[in-house]
């Protein structure tokens, strides 16, 4: 099976992403072969990096928009991606995992994070909420990601770490796009981004059978560890927000 890891790395989020792909290297699905596809302002840092390391990669190069644009745009770059990463030819993932950059790989990530013939969407348990309640989806009834209260959920998702088949993953990236920009031509940002939007597709109907949902130990916050949680697999690590988005 082929992964192709999706990350997006404007400003200094592109200096995360070494200790990442070292990180991933080692504990991440170490019997899958990895593609890198990277969506950065500075192409040239990201190769350099990526050759000098021996890692497979495929960058594409986006406008820096800040934030919350480089956040909420994510499923748009993916899905305007396609026919690009379809033309990797023998390189082409089977499966796509999005990670946010400033992450860390901590524990052995395998097979059990891979979709299967009945659930081809892989998506995280919010490790603020699990167990706890369903989460901020978005309550404004005019945006296109608004979840009614008693619309049965199994939990809310976080939006760091999420996957799927190439094809299921990029029907999803496709999707979101296509709601966020009506929600763009009405003046709204949902509450949290793609995040938001995330949740509202996975809550589908027709959705919700096809998502494995992981646990937050798959998307822990660094602050979170040894305290509210144990050994956790992947770790989101604290950083200083506005430092970073400057
Ligand atoms: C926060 C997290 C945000 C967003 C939010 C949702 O803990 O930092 O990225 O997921 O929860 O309530
Ligand atoms: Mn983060």
């Amino acid at each position: 099976m082929k992964i192709g890891v999706l990350n997006i790395a404007t400003g200094k989020y592109k200096n995360f992403l070494e200790p990442l792909f070292l990180s991933m290297r080692k504990n991440f699905l170490i019997n899958h072969k990895k593609i890198h596809i990277v969506f950065t302002d500075d192409v040239n840092f990201v190769e350099q990096m990526t050759t000098r390391l021996g890692i497979e990669s495929c960058v594409i190069e986006i406008e820096r928009k800040g934030f919350p644009g480089d956040t909420l745009y994510r499923y748009h770059h993916f899905y305007k991606s396609k026919e690009r990463i379809l033309s990797l030819g023998n390189n082409k993932p089977d499966v796509l995992y999005y990670i946010d950059a400033d992450m860390l790989i901590t524990g052995e990530v395998g097979e059990e994070i891979l979709p299967t013939h009945h659930k081809k969407i892989i998506a995280t348990s919010h490790p603020g909420y699990h167990e706890i309640s369903l989460g901020t989806p978005e309550t404004n009834p005019d945006s296109a990601a608004f979840i009614p209260v008693n619309k049965y959920r199994p939990c809310y998702w976080a939006g760091g770490f999420n996957g799927g088949s190439f094809e299921d993953f990029m029907v999803l990236s496709e999707t979101i796009s296509k709601r966020i920009d009506d929600d763009d031509k009405n003046g709204i940002i949902a509450v949290w981004h793609d995040e938001s939007h995330l949740n509202y597709y996975l809550s589908e109907e027709k959705n919700l059978s096809k998502v494995k949902t992981l646990s937050p130990l798959y998307c822990c916050p660094e602050y979170n560890v040894g305290n509210k949680f144990h050994n956790p697999m992947i770790v989101a690590l604290d950083k200083n927000h506005k430092e970073v988005r400057e």
